[in-house]
């Protein structure tokens, strides 16, 4: 089974954890995407999803699926499904390979359970060999690459890319991530960081891992 094979695979395993009747948060990226499309087959058991991006709100549109703004949805959403770029062994992740981060911070922080969908290239020992994105207001990126150096990272700017907010991202490189919750924290108080791509502070509640052999529940 190839990786791509594996994607769809985790993103159908994903639909068991739909709560049937609810209003459900949709993540963003090629796993996703693949959510997405599966989700199109049950759209009728759902009243509709919040979308972590713009991308994400098009391909809903396209399975007929309703979008809601999350400021009108009262109460939380049921689940959020979402992909990411690396996990670790306490289901703490890096994300925003996309770009999408905090979006998906924001729609992952209003769903009652996480359910991150992945194959198994993504499980590593210790986050931080996937550079860490942060979403930074344009006038503090230089400010905030420097604190990022004292930090022990390499700072490099996405080239042409600009956030669904109209920020930028910073990427970087050799992090060795051996806090999670703690570097999270840290980035988030700089002033300029819109946030940063480590979910710990709010990591899966259950991670779905695509492997050759099926998918493996790791909760
Ligand atoms: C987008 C994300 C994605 O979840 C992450 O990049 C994984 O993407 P893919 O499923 O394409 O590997 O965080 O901002």
């Amino acid at each position: 089974m190839n990786q791509d094979e594996m994607k769809q695979k985790v993103a159908e395993a994903a639909l068991e954890y739909v709560v049937p009747g609810t209003i459900i948060g949709v993540g963003t990226g090629s796993t996703a995407n693949k959510f997405i499309e599966a989700l199109g087959s049950i759209k009728d058991q759902i009243k509709g999803a919040v979308a972590s991006s713009e991308a994400t709100a098009r391909g809903l549109r396209d399975q007929g699926i309703k979008v809601f703004d999350l400021n009108d949805v009262s109460g939380t959403l049921s689940v959020y499904v979402d992909g990411a770029d690396e996990f670790d062994e306490e289901k703490n992740l890096t994300k925003g390979g996309g770009g999408a981060l905090t979006r998906e911070k924001i729609v992952a922080a209003a769903s009652d359970k996480f359910i991150c969908i992945v194959d198994e290239t993504k499980k590593v020992g210790f986050l931080g060999d996937f550079p860490l994105p942060i979403e930074v207001i344009p006038m503090s990126r230089e400010l905030i690459a420097r604190e990022v150096v004292k930090l022990g990272g390499r700072p490099v700017l996405r080239e042409g890319f600009i956030t669904d907010n109209g920020n930028e991202i910073l990427d970087v490189h050799d992090l060795r991530i051996t806090d999670p919750k703690g570097l999270e924290a840290q980035l988030n108080h700089l002033p300029g960081v819109v946030t940063n791509g480590l979910f710990a502070l709010r990591c899966a509640d259950v991670v779905l891992m695509a492997t050759p052999n099926g998918v493996v529940c790791i909760e």
